[in-house]
Protein backbone atom coordinates (compact mmCIF):
# COMPACT_ATOMS: atom_id res chain seq x y z
CA UNK A 1 0.00 0.00 0.00
CA UNK A 2 1.37 3.93 -0.88
CA UNK A 3 0.79 6.62 0.61
CA UNK A 4 1.87 10.02 -0.32
CA UNK A 5 2.08 10.70 3.06
CA UNK A 6 4.49 7.69 3.93
CA UNK A 7 6.67 8.90 0.96
CA UNK A 8 7.10 11.92 2.61
CA UNK A 9 7.69 10.97 6.18
CA UNK A 10 10.32 8.74 4.44
CA UNK A 11 11.89 11.92 3.15
CA UNK A 12 11.47 14.53 6.42
CA UNK A 13 13.44 11.38 7.78
CA UNK A 14 16.05 12.10 5.43
CA UNK A 15 16.49 15.61 6.26
CA UNK A 16 16.54 15.16 10.07
CA UNK A 17 19.15 12.41 9.39
CA UNK A 18 21.34 15.64 8.57
CA UNK A 19 20.92 17.03 12.09
CA UNK A 20 23.56 15.38 13.53
CA UNK A 21 27.19 16.02 14.98
CA UNK A 22 29.54 13.85 13.35
CA UNK A 23 29.51 14.22 9.63
CA UNK A 24 28.97 11.16 7.92
CA UNK A 25 27.15 10.15 10.21
CA UNK A 26 24.08 9.91 12.58
CA UNK A 27 24.93 11.31 16.23
CA UNK A 28 22.48 13.75 17.76
CA UNK A 29 22.76 13.63 21.47
CA UNK A 30 20.03 15.51 24.00
CA UNK A 31 20.80 19.32 24.57
CA UNK A 32 24.01 19.76 21.62
CA UNK A 33 23.64 21.44 18.46
CA UNK A 34 22.11 19.13 16.40
CA UNK A 35 19.36 18.15 18.75
CA UNK A 36 18.98 22.24 18.80
CA UNK A 37 18.64 21.65 14.62
CA UNK A 38 16.62 18.69 15.20
CA UNK A 39 14.05 20.94 17.04
CA UNK A 40 13.69 23.56 14.40
CA UNK A 41 13.10 21.07 11.92
CA UNK A 42 10.50 18.96 13.84
CA UNK A 43 8.69 21.95 14.59
CA UNK A 44 8.67 23.03 11.10
CA UNK A 45 6.71 19.59 10.50
CA UNK A 46 4.13 20.28 14.00
CA UNK A 47 3.82 23.45 12.13
CA UNK A 48 3.00 22.24 8.73
CA UNK A 49 0.42 19.77 10.40
CA UNK A 50 -1.63 22.72 11.79
CA UNK A 51 0.30 22.46 15.62
CA UNK A 52 0.99 25.09 17.98
CA UNK A 53 4.24 24.27 19.24
CA UNK A 54 6.16 24.98 22.52
CA UNK A 55 10.03 24.15 23.69
CA UNK A 56 9.37 22.45 27.94
CA UNK A 57 11.50 23.07 29.93
CA UNK A 58 12.75 19.34 29.81
CA UNK A 59 13.67 19.94 26.01
CA UNK A 60 10.63 17.66 24.95
CA UNK A 61 8.93 19.45 21.97
CA UNK A 62 5.38 19.67 22.12
CA UNK A 63 3.12 20.12 19.56
CA UNK A 64 -0.63 20.58 20.10
CA UNK A 65 -3.94 21.62 18.29
CA UNK A 66 -4.55 24.80 19.47
CA UNK A 67 -8.24 25.01 18.76
CA UNK A 68 -9.12 22.09 21.19
CA UNK A 69 -10.73 23.47 23.82
CA UNK A 70 -8.93 22.46 27.59
CA UNK A 71 -11.25 20.47 28.43
CA UNK A 72 -11.35 18.40 25.78
CA UNK A 73 -9.65 14.80 26.51
CA UNK A 74 -6.20 14.40 25.12
CA UNK A 75 -4.43 11.52 23.72
CA UNK A 76 -0.41 11.60 23.72
CA UNK A 77 1.62 9.83 20.49
CA UNK A 78 5.42 10.49 20.83
CA UNK A 79 8.73 8.99 21.16
CA UNK A 80 11.86 10.72 21.08
CA UNK A 81 14.38 12.34 18.34
CA UNK A 82 17.47 12.01 19.92
CA UNK A 83 20.08 8.98 18.96
CA UNK A 84 23.03 6.94 20.15
CA UNK A 85 26.12 7.50 18.19
CA UNK A 86 26.28 6.84 14.44
CA UNK A 87 22.82 5.29 14.93
CA UNK A 88 20.26 4.89 12.33
CA UNK A 89 17.37 7.34 11.26
CA UNK A 90 13.68 5.61 12.23
CA UNK A 91 14.75 5.30 16.07
CA UNK A 92 12.33 7.17 17.39
CA UNK A 93 12.27 9.93 14.87
CA UNK A 94 9.80 7.71 12.60
CA UNK A 95 7.51 7.62 15.83
CA UNK A 96 7.09 11.60 16.14
CA UNK A 97 6.72 11.98 12.58
CA UNK A 98 3.98 9.82 11.64
CA UNK A 99 2.61 10.95 15.32
CA UNK A 100 2.30 14.24 13.73
CA UNK A 101 0.89 13.01 10.25
CA UNK A 102 -1.93 10.98 12.35
CA UNK A 103 -2.63 14.52 14.14
CA UNK A 104 -3.01 16.55 10.74
CA UNK A 105 -5.10 13.81 9.52
CA UNK A 106 -7.16 13.67 12.79
CA UNK A 107 -8.18 17.25 11.79
CA UNK A 108 -10.21 15.69 9.52
CA UNK A 109 -11.57 12.96 11.24
CA UNK A 110 -14.56 14.19 14.45
CA UNK A 111 -13.27 12.58 17.13
CA UNK A 112 -14.02 12.79 21.05
CA UNK A 113 -10.10 13.73 21.72
CA UNK A 114 -7.53 15.97 20.49
CA UNK A 115 -3.94 14.36 19.66
CA UNK A 116 -1.12 16.21 21.39
CA UNK A 117 2.47 15.46 20.13
CA UNK A 118 5.88 14.78 22.36
CA UNK A 119 9.16 14.61 20.69
CA UNK A 120 11.32 13.72 23.49
CA UNK A 121 14.95 14.54 23.53
CA UNK A 122 16.71 12.33 26.18
CA UNK A 123 15.71 8.49 25.46
CA UNK A 124 18.75 7.19 24.80
CA UNK A 125 20.84 8.51 27.47
CA UNK A 126 23.91 8.56 25.60
CA UNK A 127 25.41 11.93 26.56
CA UNK A 128 24.48 11.53 30.50
CA UNK A 129 24.75 8.54 32.47
CA UNK A 130 20.63 9.09 32.98
CA UNK A 131 17.99 8.40 30.27
CA UNK A 132 14.64 9.40 29.94
CA UNK A 133 14.45 12.88 31.17
CA UNK A 134 11.78 14.43 29.31
CA UNK A 135 9.26 11.22 29.32
CA UNK A 136 9.92 11.29 33.00
CA UNK A 137 8.92 15.23 33.02
CA UNK A 138 5.49 15.09 30.95
CA UNK A 139 4.37 11.93 33.23
CA UNK A 140 4.89 14.31 36.23
CA UNK A 141 7.94 12.83 37.84
CA UNK A 142 10.39 15.00 39.92
CA UNK A 143 13.38 15.40 37.95
CA UNK A 144 15.86 14.87 40.94
CA UNK A 145 18.68 17.26 41.83
CA UNK A 146 20.80 14.44 41.16
CA UNK A 147 19.85 14.00 37.56
CA UNK A 148 20.39 17.86 37.16
CA UNK A 149 24.06 17.20 38.19
CA UNK A 150 24.83 14.64 36.17
CA UNK A 151 27.39 15.37 34.05
CA UNK A 152 28.22 14.55 30.48
CA UNK A 153 32.17 13.43 29.59
CA UNK A 154 33.57 17.16 29.46
CA UNK A 155 32.17 17.58 32.63
CA UNK A 156 28.85 19.84 31.76
CA UNK A 157 26.00 18.95 33.62
CA UNK A 158 22.64 18.65 32.68
CA UNK A 159 21.57 22.02 34.35
CA UNK A 160 24.03 23.60 32.95
CA UNK A 161 23.22 22.08 29.65
CA UNK A 162 19.36 22.92 29.82
CA UNK A 163 20.34 26.83 30.54
CA UNK A 164 23.03 26.18 27.36
CA UNK A 165 20.01 25.02 25.33
CA UNK A 166 17.82 28.33 26.30
CA UNK A 167 15.65 26.64 29.20
CA UNK A 168 15.32 26.71 32.73
CA UNK A 169 15.95 23.93 35.17
CA UNK A 170 14.77 25.66 38.14
CA UNK A 171 11.54 25.62 35.88
CA UNK A 172 11.48 22.08 35.79
CA UNK A 173 10.01 21.83 39.17
CA UNK A 174 7.06 23.73 38.36
CA UNK A 175 5.37 20.29 36.98
CA UNK A 176 4.27 22.62 33.63
CA UNK A 177 6.14 19.47 31.34
CA UNK A 178 3.51 17.29 32.85
CA UNK A 179 1.09 15.69 30.21
CA UNK A 180 -1.97 16.11 32.83
CA UNK A 181 -5.47 14.90 32.00
CA UNK A 182 -3.92 12.71 28.78
CA UNK A 183 -6.01 9.61 28.72
CA UNK A 184 -3.54 7.60 27.28
CA UNK A 185 0.03 7.63 25.46
CA UNK A 186 0.50 5.82 22.08
CA UNK A 187 4.02 5.35 20.79
CA UNK A 188 4.68 3.95 17.35
CA UNK A 189 8.36 2.52 16.98
CA UNK A 190 10.63 0.31 14.86
CA UNK A 191 10.91 -2.64 16.37
CA UNK A 192 14.81 -2.80 16.58
CA UNK A 193 14.75 -6.40 16.75
CA UNK A 194 14.05 -9.90 14.38
CA UNK A 195 10.66 -10.80 15.32
CA UNK A 196 8.85 -9.41 13.00
CA UNK A 197 10.98 -9.51 9.65
CA UNK A 198 11.21 -13.26 10.31
CA UNK A 199 7.30 -13.44 10.75
CA UNK A 200 6.96 -11.71 7.56
CA UNK A 201 4.55 -8.98 9.59
CA UNK A 202 5.20 -5.68 9.07
CA UNK A 203 3.47 -4.46 12.04
CA UNK A 204 2.93 -6.10 15.71
CA UNK A 205 1.21 -5.01 18.79
CA UNK A 206 3.64 -4.49 22.14
CA UNK A 207 2.52 -6.13 25.25
CA UNK A 208 4.95 -5.65 27.28
CA UNK A 209 8.57 -3.38 27.41
CA UNK A 210 11.54 -4.94 29.36
CA UNK A 211 12.95 -3.35 32.24
CA UNK A 212 16.28 -2.12 32.70
CA UNK A 213 19.11 -1.27 34.81
CA UNK A 214 22.43 0.71 34.02
CA UNK A 215 25.92 0.83 35.74
CA UNK A 216 28.72 2.57 35.54
CA UNK A 217 31.79 0.45 37.38
CA UNK A 218 35.18 2.33 38.05
CA UNK A 219 37.88 -0.23 38.78
CA UNK A 220 40.96 1.27 40.44
CA UNK A 221 44.18 -0.41 40.00
CA UNK A 222 47.60 0.74 40.07
CA UNK A 223 49.48 2.83 36.41
CA UNK A 224 52.96 1.74 36.36
CA UNK A 225 55.59 1.07 33.74
CA UNK A 226 54.85 -1.73 31.36
CA UNK A 227 58.57 -2.31 31.22
CA UNK A 228 59.43 -2.92 34.56
CA UNK A 229 56.62 -3.61 37.24
CA UNK A 230 56.90 -7.93 37.65
CA UNK A 231 53.69 -9.28 36.67
CA UNK A 232 52.99 -10.51 40.28
CA UNK A 233 53.36 -6.90 41.36
CA UNK A 234 50.57 -5.41 39.06
CA UNK A 235 47.33 -4.00 39.93
CA UNK A 236 46.71 -3.84 36.48
CA UNK A 237 42.66 -2.55 36.74
CA UNK A 238 42.43 -3.35 32.82
CA UNK A 239 43.04 -7.20 32.90
CA UNK A 240 40.54 -7.15 36.09
CA UNK A 241 37.66 -5.33 33.79
CA UNK A 242 38.19 -8.01 31.11
CA UNK A 243 37.30 -10.85 33.82
CA UNK A 244 34.27 -8.91 34.58
CA UNK A 245 33.33 -8.31 31.34
CA UNK A 246 33.75 -11.66 30.20
CA UNK A 247 31.54 -12.58 33.55
CA UNK A 248 28.74 -9.72 32.77
CA UNK A 249 28.48 -12.26 29.15
CA UNK A 250 28.54 -15.43 31.06
CA UNK A 251 26.29 -14.23 33.35
CA UNK A 252 23.40 -13.28 31.00
CA UNK A 253 23.41 -16.47 28.74
CA UNK A 254 23.04 -18.96 31.64
CA UNK A 255 19.73 -17.10 32.03
CA UNK A 256 16.33 -17.52 29.56
CA UNK A 257 15.66 -13.90 28.36
CA UNK A 258 18.12 -11.93 30.46
CA UNK A 259 20.48 -9.43 28.11
CA UNK A 260 23.36 -7.63 29.04
CA UNK A 261 25.80 -5.44 27.67
CA UNK A 262 29.38 -3.46 28.15
CA UNK A 263 28.89 -0.65 25.47
CA UNK A 264 31.04 1.69 26.89
CA UNK A 265 34.94 1.52 28.58
CA UNK A 266 36.85 4.24 29.45
CA UNK A 267 41.29 3.14 30.13
CA UNK A 268 42.92 5.38 32.56
CA UNK A 269 46.11 6.45 31.41
CA UNK A 270 45.34 4.79 27.77
CA UNK A 271 48.84 4.39 26.83
CA UNK A 272 50.56 1.20 25.02
CA UNK A 273 53.70 1.26 27.66
CA UNK A 274 51.95 2.25 30.82
CA UNK A 275 49.68 -0.85 33.24
CA UNK A 276 46.42 0.92 33.20
CA UNK A 277 45.75 2.34 36.85
CA UNK A 278 41.60 3.03 36.22
CA UNK A 279 39.01 1.22 34.38
CA UNK A 280 35.16 2.71 33.66
CA UNK A 281 32.67 0.86 32.30
CA UNK A 282 29.01 0.46 31.79
CA UNK A 283 26.57 -2.20 32.63
CA UNK A 284 23.15 -2.54 31.04
CA UNK A 285 20.95 -5.62 32.11
CA UNK A 286 17.06 -6.29 30.68
CA UNK A 287 14.96 -8.66 31.82
CA UNK A 288 10.91 -8.89 31.01
CA UNK A 289 10.52 -9.29 34.87
CA UNK A 290 12.07 -7.12 37.35
CA UNK A 291 13.07 -9.75 39.44
CA UNK A 292 15.05 -11.75 36.83
CA UNK A 293 16.96 -8.06 36.36
CA UNK A 294 17.18 -7.53 40.40
CA UNK A 295 19.12 -11.26 40.82
CA UNK A 296 21.10 -10.83 37.38
CA UNK A 297 22.81 -7.54 38.95
CA UNK A 298 23.47 -8.99 42.49
CA UNK A 299 25.39 -11.99 40.59
CA UNK A 300 26.99 -9.41 38.85
CA UNK A 301 28.27 -7.26 41.72
CA UNK A 302 29.29 -10.30 43.04
CA UNK A 303 31.65 -11.22 39.96
CA UNK A 304 32.86 -7.68 39.83
CA UNK A 305 33.92 -7.95 43.83
CA UNK A 306 35.78 -11.41 43.22
CA UNK A 307 37.75 -10.29 39.91
CA UNK A 308 38.62 -6.94 42.10
CA UNK A 309 40.21 -9.22 44.61
CA UNK A 310 41.55 -12.14 42.51
CA UNK A 311 43.56 -8.35 40.50
CA UNK A 312 44.27 -7.10 43.82
CA UNK A 313 42.50 -4.04 42.20
CA UNK A 314 39.93 -2.32 43.99
CA UNK A 315 36.22 -1.94 42.15
CA UNK A 316 32.95 -0.09 42.60
CA UNK A 317 29.67 -0.25 40.71
CA UNK A 318 27.01 2.81 40.72
CA UNK A 319 23.37 2.48 39.40
CA UNK A 320 22.77 5.27 37.10
CA UNK A 321 19.10 3.91 35.90
CA UNK A 322 16.41 1.59 36.34
CA UNK A 323 12.66 1.36 34.90
CA UNK A 324 10.58 -1.25 35.21
CA UNK A 325 9.41 -3.56 33.10
CA UNK A 326 6.19 -2.17 32.60
CA UNK A 327 2.79 -3.91 30.86
CA UNK A 328 1.04 -2.31 27.79
CA UNK A 329 -2.57 -1.29 28.60
CA UNK A 330 -4.82 -4.36 27.26
CA UNK A 331 -7.25 -1.91 25.56
CA UNK A 332 -5.09 -0.33 24.02
CA UNK A 333 -3.47 -3.76 22.87
CA UNK A 334 -7.18 -4.97 21.95
CA UNK A 335 -7.66 -1.71 19.60
CA UNK A 336 -4.30 -1.96 17.81
CA UNK A 337 -5.06 -5.80 17.33
CA UNK A 338 -7.84 -5.42 16.13
CA UNK A 339 -7.05 -2.10 13.64
CA UNK A 340 -4.73 -4.35 12.02
CA UNK A 341 -6.87 -7.27 11.39
CA UNK A 342 -9.57 -4.93 9.78
CA UNK A 343 -6.26 -3.92 7.39
CA UNK A 344 -6.30 -7.06 6.73
CA UNK A 345 -2.68 -7.82 8.49
CA UNK A 346 -1.18 -10.06 10.73
CA UNK A 347 -1.40 -9.17 14.29
CA UNK A 348 1.52 -10.70 16.12
CA UNK A 349 2.12 -9.73 19.58
CA UNK A 350 6.05 -9.42 21.19
CA UNK A 351 7.21 -7.61 24.20
CA UNK A 352 10.33 -5.04 23.71
CA UNK A 353 13.47 -6.05 24.62
CA UNK A 354 14.27 -1.85 23.43
CA UNK A 355 13.36 0.25 26.45
CA UNK A 356 11.25 3.54 25.07
CA UNK A 357 9.31 6.95 26.32
CA UNK A 358 6.67 4.85 27.30
CA UNK A 359 7.89 2.99 30.00
CA UNK A 360 7.80 6.19 31.91
CA UNK A 361 5.14 7.27 30.07
CA UNK A 362 3.32 4.43 32.10
CA UNK A 363 3.43 6.39 35.23
CA UNK A 364 0.99 8.97 33.94
CA UNK A 365 -1.55 6.96 32.08
CA UNK A 366 -2.59 3.98 30.21
CA UNK A 367 0.24 3.14 27.28
CA UNK A 368 -0.03 1.16 24.04
CA UNK A 369 2.68 0.95 21.31
CA UNK A 370 2.33 -0.61 17.75
CA UNK A 371 6.14 -2.06 16.06
CA UNK A 372 7.03 -1.20 12.43
CA UNK A 373 9.31 -4.38 11.15
CA UNK A 374 12.80 -3.15 10.74
CA UNK A 375 14.82 -5.29 8.31
CA UNK A 376 16.91 -8.12 10.04
CA UNK A 377 16.14 -6.45 12.97
CA UNK A 378 19.01 -4.10 12.92
CA UNK A 379 19.10 -1.15 14.87
CA UNK A 380 21.59 1.61 16.57
CA UNK A 381 23.10 0.84 13.34
CA UNK A 382 23.13 3.39 9.83
CA UNK A 383 22.12 0.09 8.18
CA UNK A 384 18.77 0.54 10.55
CA UNK A 385 15.45 0.41 7.70
CA UNK A 386 12.19 0.85 7.26
CA UNK A 387 10.10 -0.01 4.03
CA UNK A 388 7.84 2.81 3.07
CA UNK A 389 5.33 0.30 2.49
CA UNK A 390 5.58 -0.85 6.14
CA UNK A 391 5.42 3.01 6.62
CA UNK A 392 1.94 3.48 5.08
CA UNK A 393 0.58 0.43 6.61
CA UNK A 394 0.96 1.80 10.03
CA UNK A 395 -0.76 5.25 8.67
CA UNK A 396 -3.84 3.36 7.40
CA UNK A 397 -3.81 1.11 10.87
CA UNK A 398 -3.30 3.97 13.46
CA UNK A 399 -5.98 5.60 11.62
CA UNK A 400 -8.14 2.75 12.08
CA UNK A 401 -7.60 3.07 15.95
CA UNK A 402 -7.67 6.13 16.39
CA UNK A 403 -10.91 5.88 15.46
CA UNK A 404 -12.13 3.41 18.03
CA UNK A 405 -10.14 4.84 20.50
CA UNK A 406 -12.78 6.12 23.23
CA UNK A 407 -11.44 8.35 25.90
CA UNK A 408 -14.49 7.39 28.23
CA UNK A 409 -13.55 3.63 28.11
CA UNK A 410 -9.91 5.45 29.86
CA UNK A 411 -11.81 7.54 31.76
CA UNK A 412 -10.08 5.46 35.24
CA UNK A 413 -6.98 6.44 33.75
CA UNK A 414 -5.50 3.10 35.25
CA UNK A 415 -3.82 0.87 33.20
CA UNK A 416 -5.57 -2.36 32.25
CA UNK A 417 -2.12 -4.50 31.49
O1 LIG B 1 18.45 1.38 25.09
C1 LIG B 1 17.32 1.24 24.64
O2 LIG B 1 16.69 0.22 24.79
C2 LIG B 1 16.68 2.38 23.89
O3 LIG B 1 17.02 2.27 22.52
N1 LIG B 1 17.09 3.62 24.42
MN1 LIG C 1 14.04 4.33 20.54
MN1 LIG D 1 17.38 3.62 20.74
Amino acid sequence: MSDAAAARIMRDLDDLAGCTSDAGAITRLFLTPSHATAVALVRTWMERAGLTTLLDASGTLVGRDSTASPDTPRLLLGSHIDTVRNAGRYDGCLGVALGIELAARAKQLTLPYTIEIRAFGDEEGVRFPVTLTGALAAAGLQITPARLEARDEDGITMAQALRDFGLDPEALADGDCTASGAFAYLEIHIEQGPVLDKAGAPLGVVTAINGAARFEVTVSGQAGHAGTVPMSQRHDALAATAEMVLAVRQIARARRDVVATVGRLNVAPNAANVIPGTCIFTVDVRAPRDAQRDETVTAIARAVEIAARDNAVGASMQRTHAAPAVACDKRLQGILAEALTTAALPAPHLPSGAGHDAMAMAALCPIGMLFIRCEGGISHHPDEQVTEADVAAALEVMTIALKRLDPETFKSGTSSP
